[in-house]
């Protein structure tokens, strides 16, 4: 069964795409590699033993969607991973944020409805929550004014989505993930981060390994037991076996109505000196940090309820916050040519 899975050589894409052909389905992949490059799609091809169709394009090119479509005739669902999603370069760069990830969203909504694809798996975000009181967070808390242009863009993508599963055979399930972690255990695929990393995990790995001189602790006075951030830390393997559960949900058309929304996380929350405290322990690095002041637009706590998602989709994350240090860690160590 052929899906179209696009950003499907970026960290969340790439792992996804491994446990699709895994489970019996033929990934088509789309990327306009502005974020990954195709050197990952060898080292899937690697990972999965054969080769994949991969399309170098850029989903808010419509043609090209078209075409893509045309040749591959019967693709029967679509997984989309396209966006960009760097919150801070989002506040410095809203059109960007808003042409990729919203006129992108459009064009592939307008082509799956000209070639009757009904079958969409969206990626969005906890971010579309921003600041929520009342720990776990559930589905039905509030979707608030999200913190950047990149958050609001994962908001409305939701909502356009709905409006076109209202008026259209559309069925879709959106994906809140919080936040993704890890590398797959060949140490072949994992987070590349091009330039200086954003996310917490990636500027770890590049201290431990000498890239960075030390990890500045973004605050350590937040109402938390250490002062430090909480977030929900999932393994980017158990997200990718989410999107192929809900995958098969609507192939089998097992959904309860056209939209379904799903928190993917762990159900725990880790500061950041705890995430630091078990980096040290599981890969017997030691890490220079320092405190340092708050970084604008952050949450202070930020787990997820999955009650929603256990129950419906039979879903749980499977693998350790120490599982995912550790292939983190190894995965920096190939990339970095470096040997345990
Ligand atoms: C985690 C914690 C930082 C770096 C964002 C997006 C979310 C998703 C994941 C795309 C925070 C602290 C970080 C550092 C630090 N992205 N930190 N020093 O902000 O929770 O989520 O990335 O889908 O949508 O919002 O993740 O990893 O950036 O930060 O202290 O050098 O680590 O302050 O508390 P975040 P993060």
């Amino acid at each position: 069964m052929k899906i179209l899975i696009t950003g499907g050589l970026g960290f969340i894409g790439s792992h996804t795409v491994v446990s699709l052909v895994e489970n019996g389905f033929t990934p088509i992949i789309i990327d306009n590699c502005s974020n990954s490059s195709e050197e990952v799609l060898m080292q899937i091809e690697t990972i999965i033993g054969k080769p994949l169709t991969f399309y170098k394009e850029d989903v808010t090119d419509g043609l090209a969607l078209d075409r893509i479509f045309t040749t591959e005739k019967d693709i029967k669902g679509v997984i989309h991973f396209a966006a960009a999603k760097a919150v801070g370069e989002s506040v410095e760069n809203p059109l960007k944020y808003y042409h990729n990830n919203i006129t992108g969203l459009v064009q592939l909504l307008t082509i799956m409805q000209n070639h009757q694809v009904n079958n969409m798996i969206f990626s969005s975000s906890c971010t579309v929550y921003g600041q929520v009181e009342k720990m776990p967070i559930t589905e039905d808390a509030p979707v608030q004014a999200p913190i950047s242009p990149y958050g609001n863009t994962k908001k409305v993508g939701e909502e356009i989505i709905q409006d076109v599963a209202k008026s259209s055979d559309l069925q879709a399930i959106l994906l809140r993930y919080f936040n993704p972690i890890g590398a797959h255990p060949s140490a072949l695929i994992g987070e590349l981060p091009l330039g200086v990393p954003q996310n917490l995990l990636p500027f770890i790995t590049q201290t431990a390994v000498g890239i960075r001189e030390k990890l500045s602790v973004f605050g350590s006075d937040y109402p938390t037991p250490d002062g430090t951030c909480i977030r929900d830390y999932i393994h980017v393997l158990d997200l990718a076996d989410a999107h192929v559960i809900a995958l098969k949900r609507l192939m089998n058309q097992q959904q309860e109505s056209n939209i379904e929304i799903y928190n993917i996380g762990t159900g725990k929350g880790t500061s950041v000196l705890e995430m630091i405290t078990a980096f040290e322990e599981v890969t017997q690095q030691s890490l220079p940090y320092e405190m340092a002041p708050r970084r604008e637009g952050d949450t202070t706590i930020a787990f997820a309820d999955t009650t929603l998602v256990n129950e419906k989709l039979g879903w749980k994350a499977q693998r350790t916050l120490e599982e995912s240090l550790d292939s983190a860690w190894k995965w920096q160590l190939n990339i970095s040519n470096k040997t345990l």
